[in-house]
């Protein structure tokens, strides 16, 4: 069998764009410094008026398989991972599947089509669909199309409204890939946790703090299952780790933890140790308290090391550049950070063929998935044609008054009738409703 993975990827942003900063901050009287420094944010993505999950994963996937040159019958399943999903039955992969035969002569009648909920793991958890069903020969050598797509909008007056966002990532899943093979081995740290849900409601309820103390506890847990049956872990063997990142703040902390986890017993920790010492153990402790603050001491020290810093500056930074424009697209952001990396490596002029990335995925409630990649010959041609840059240059700045709007717009207890605020030009838009109140969509050219 030849390497699976990833052989392409789009990615469309909400056409809207809410200023942390300038917007946002100010309306909520809370000082800038919050989002730029202390969540890692300067603005949030929203759909327009005429956009949902379905235009921009349609969006998405349309300009995915145009520039492969594909049509329908390449393509034998569509997998959608979502957790904004707006009908507890019909999936949203049909409603992109009909928006797609809007604009192919072929239809998509012999795809398997699906939807994936977990939180924000179900992205990643369809990738792991489509591998599977390409390793298990059931694929008939077609494609699978896997689209994330998510609106993330929290409660009016919410906590969570800091770190909104919304957009698709579609990824077409094949044999001998041209972007990204993934690793047979995984590793999973999974756990009954109540940090993040919405019980039969659109907005979640959510407890942020002990959401990262979730994240961070079950990735702990997924590198270790991952190292033991794959190998022990080392900053050097991978060129960059894409973390899920509902905001880069919270990659920040996952991104110590991972470090201070990889370099214990290995030459880096040997050579700080005339610095700051060496990791602390829990053996030699009394009691747990006494281990758990020396621990935060010694993250504190390793923090301002210059291995540290280099370390994340070249493995993790990078891997930020888009969210910190976009904000959390829950299913789609650990995908968006891979493709972040690359982007920043084709910037760079960083030679990625062979490299690995480690990838860490997380949905609340909760599980963490770790496994490895590694980077294909046509990772630049695939990585350069993306055209996300001009899409976030092309957006439509909104005011606070204008947030109000959208809010209600996509608030599903609210009618209301405002005009979109970008004009549509070949793309899918939400054109009404049908007779069973379904969602009608329509390509505008
Ligand atoms: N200068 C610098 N940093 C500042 C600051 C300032 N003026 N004001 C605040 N900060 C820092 C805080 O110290 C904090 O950083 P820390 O966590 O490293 O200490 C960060 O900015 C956020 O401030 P905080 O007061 O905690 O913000 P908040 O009460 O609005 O909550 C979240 C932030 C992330 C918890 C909240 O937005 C949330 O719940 N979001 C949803 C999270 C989610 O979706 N989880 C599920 C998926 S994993």
């Amino acid at each position: 069998m030849n390497s699976v993975g990833i052989d392409a990827v789009a990615i469309h942003a909400g056409k809207l764009k809410l200023d942390l900063v300038e917007t946002f901050a100010p309306a909520m009287d809370e000082a800038p410094e919050k989002y730029t420094k202390g969540l890692g944010l300067h603005a949030s993505s929203f759909p327009d008026v005429d956009e949902d999950i379905v235009t921009m994963g349609a969006n998405a996937a349309h300009r995915l398989m145009d520039r492969k040159g594909l049509e329908p019958d390449d393509i034998g399943r569509i997998d959608v991972a979502t957790e904004s999903a707006f009908d507890n039955s019909k999936p949203v992969s049909t409603y992109i599947a009909g928006c797609l035969e809007q604009v192919y002569e072929g239809d998509f009648h012999h795809a398997n089509k699906g939807e994936r909920k977990f939180a924000c793991i179900s992205g990643t958890q369809s990738l792991d669909d489509a591998y599977n069903w390409i390793r298990a020969g059931r694929h008939r050598g077609r494609a699978a199309l896997v689209i994330a797509t998510d609106t993330a909008l929290y409660a009016r007056g919410d906590a969570g409204e800091a770190t909104q966002g919304a957009g698709a990532v579609a990824m077409l899943v094949t044999e001998d890939p041209n972007l990204v093979e993934l690793s047979p081995e995984q590793g999973f740290g999974s756990a009954d946790e109540t940090d993040f849900l919405k019980p039969n409601q659109q907005f979640p309820s959510v407890d942020g703090k002990r959401s990262v103390q979730v994240y961070l506890a079950r990735m702990r847990e997924a590198l270790e299952d991952y190292e033991s049956v794959a190998e022990p872990t080392h900053p050097d063997q991978f060129r960059y780790i894409p973390f899920h990142t509902p905001f880069p703040g919270m990659v920040r902390k996952a991104a110590m933890l991972g470090y201070r986890h990889m370099i214990r017993d290995s030459s880096i920790e040997d050579d700080l140790a005339s610095e700051i010492g060496r990791q602390p153990r829990i053996e030699e402790f009394d009691d747990e308290e006494q281990f758990m603050d020396a621990v935060r001491d010694y993250m504190d020290d390793l923090k301002e090391t210059e291995a540290y810093r280099g370390w994340y500056e070249g493995a993790i930074e990078p891997t930020l550049d888009i969210a910190r424009h976009v904000g959390n697209w829950y299913t789609g952001s650990v995908h968006v950070a891979r493709a972040s990396a690359l982007k920043r490596a084709l910037e760079d002029d960083i030679d990625m063929t062979n490299e690995k990335l480690l990838v860490g995925s997380y949905g609340s409630g909760a599980q963490a998935e770790i496994h490895t990649e590694t980077v294909r010959e046509g990772w630049t041609e695939e990585i350069g044609a993306l055209d996300i840059d001009d899409q976030l240059a092309a957006r439509y700045d909104i005011s606070y008054e204008e947030y109000e709007q959208v809010h209600d717009v996509h608030n599903h207890d609210k009618e209301t009738d405002f005009e979109a605020f970008t004009t549509p030009e070949s793309e899918f838009v939400l054109s009404g409703r049908g007779p069973m109140d379904e969602r009608v969509y329509e390509y505008v050219e």
